[in-house]
């Protein structure tokens, strides 16, 4: 079969074609990123703008042959919601949030789960595994049934409890252990390589990324194929940082957006697990492994990043930076979001929001600047 993209290594030369189920690069052990044979023409705008509200709108530009169908729950097409109240709290005239909480699964890793399956299950995966901070293994749980493959799941006993819950709902088989996502990750490829289970951990799959990038082309198409001039996102693994960084690239070099525009990417992290802040600030272009994670933002206790080094880059070329905030700075932020805006925000979420403070409080983020804040999850499964 033919496929309309290849693989290529983030990190070395070596290219791969899509066939089977690939997972990292061979020769060097990092990510592979997906390149496209041709860029679909900007005229497809029109025609997207009259598809269905799922992320799958965007399939020319996503891993599908025009004769598959995705394993999809609807996910995608999340709304912006302005936020009045942070606009008048610090003097920005647009403070936009992308409310990422109303994808299934009540996260945004329903996206990077529903490519990464539908992906797998056509290259020959029965079965699936996955370390997870949390809202990973909801998603995984959900699509793995959807696709009717068995799922097991690796967390944190520290999760949240809900989150551990929603797992079980969706029928994935929980195993709840001591440490961090780091220690769920080597107990995830043990079981992957004894019982043959396909592992859709961050960035060691293709697919997931371009699940994620898909929240770059709704930007996009959400500003009129424009962009914001300032993003912030929080950042554990960084698939969702990576995406959009790939997803803007490829609109400008594809003609969709101007070629002048430019999103600063920003990351937020906590003071409790902040490697890509360190990294960042110490000009190193990789993340060091953070030595006794601890932070209520579940998803933000990655200590050791396997796409650090991307993250850096993305951040770096968009001209944007890293900042670390408290628990404290965050969970009054998400309070306040709650009371102030009506959105229940995940504590990964109030992290953006405290971050804009900082960086409005450093004279980085400016009032003519277009922003926007990502609540990656839903406030409710953390209760
Ligand atoms: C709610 C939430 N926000 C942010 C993140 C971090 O996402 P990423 O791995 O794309 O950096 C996670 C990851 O688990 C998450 O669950």
């Amino acid at each position: 079969m033919t496929y309309h993209w290849t693989l290529e290594c983030s990190s070395c030369d070596e290219r791969h074609d899509a066939s089977g189920l690939p997972t990292v690069c061979p020769a060097c052990g990092m990510p592979w990123l997906v390149r496209y044979r041709h860029h679909p023409s900007p005229d497809l705008r029109d025609a997207i703008a009259r598809r269905g509200p799922t992320m799958w709108r965007y399939r020319e530009w996503l891993p599908i042959q025009p004769d598959e169908e995705p394993v999809s729950l609807g996910e995608g097409m999340t709304p912006l919601v302005r936020a009045a109240s942070i606009e008048q709290d610090l003097g920005l005239d647009e403070v936009w949030i992308k409310d990422e909480s109303q994808n299934p699964t009540g996260s945004f890793k329903a996206r990077g789960m529903s490519a990464a399956i539908t992906r797998a299950t056509l290259g020959g995966a029965t079965a699936f595994t996955v370390p997870t901070a949390g809202n990973a293994g909801v998603a995984l749980s959900a699509y793995a049934t959807r696709a009717g493959c068995p799922a097991r799941i690796f967390a944190p006993r520290t999760t949240p409890p809900r989150l551990l819950e929603q797992m079980d709902v969706h029928g994935g088989e929980l195993i709840a252990q001591d440490g961090h996502i780091g220690d769920c990750g080597k107990a995830s490829r043990a079981y992957a390589r004894d019982a043959g289970a396909f592992d859709v951990s961050t960035l060691r799959e293709p697919y997931r990324i371009e699940g994620k990038k898909t929240l770059g082309l709704e930007l996009a198409e959400q500003f009129g194929w424009d962009l914001p001039e300032v993003i912030i996102y929080p950042t554990g693994g960084g698939t969702g940082l990576i995406g959009m960084w790939k997803a803007f690239d490829e609109l400008r070099a594809a003609g969709w957006i101007p070629a002048g525009s430019n999103a600063r990417l920003f990351s937020v992290q906590s003071t409790g697990c902040a490697p890509v802040v360190r990294a960042f600030e110490a000009d190193r272009d990789r993340t060091e492994a953070w030595e006794d994670p601890v932070t209520v933002a579940s998803g933000l206790r990655v200590p050791a990043p396997l796409g650090g080094g991307l993250i850096l880059r993305g951040l770096r070329e968009t001209g944007g930076c890293a900042v670390a905030v408290t628990d404290t700075a965050l969970e009054q932020s998400q309070k306040r979001l709650a009371a102030a805006e009506g959105i229940d925000m995940c504590p990964e979420g109030g992290a953006s929001v405290a971050a804009l403070t900082e960086l409005v409080r450093r004279g980085i983020v400016e009032r003519r600047h277009r922003t926007v804040l990502f609540n990656t999850g839903a406030g409710w499964l953390y209760r």
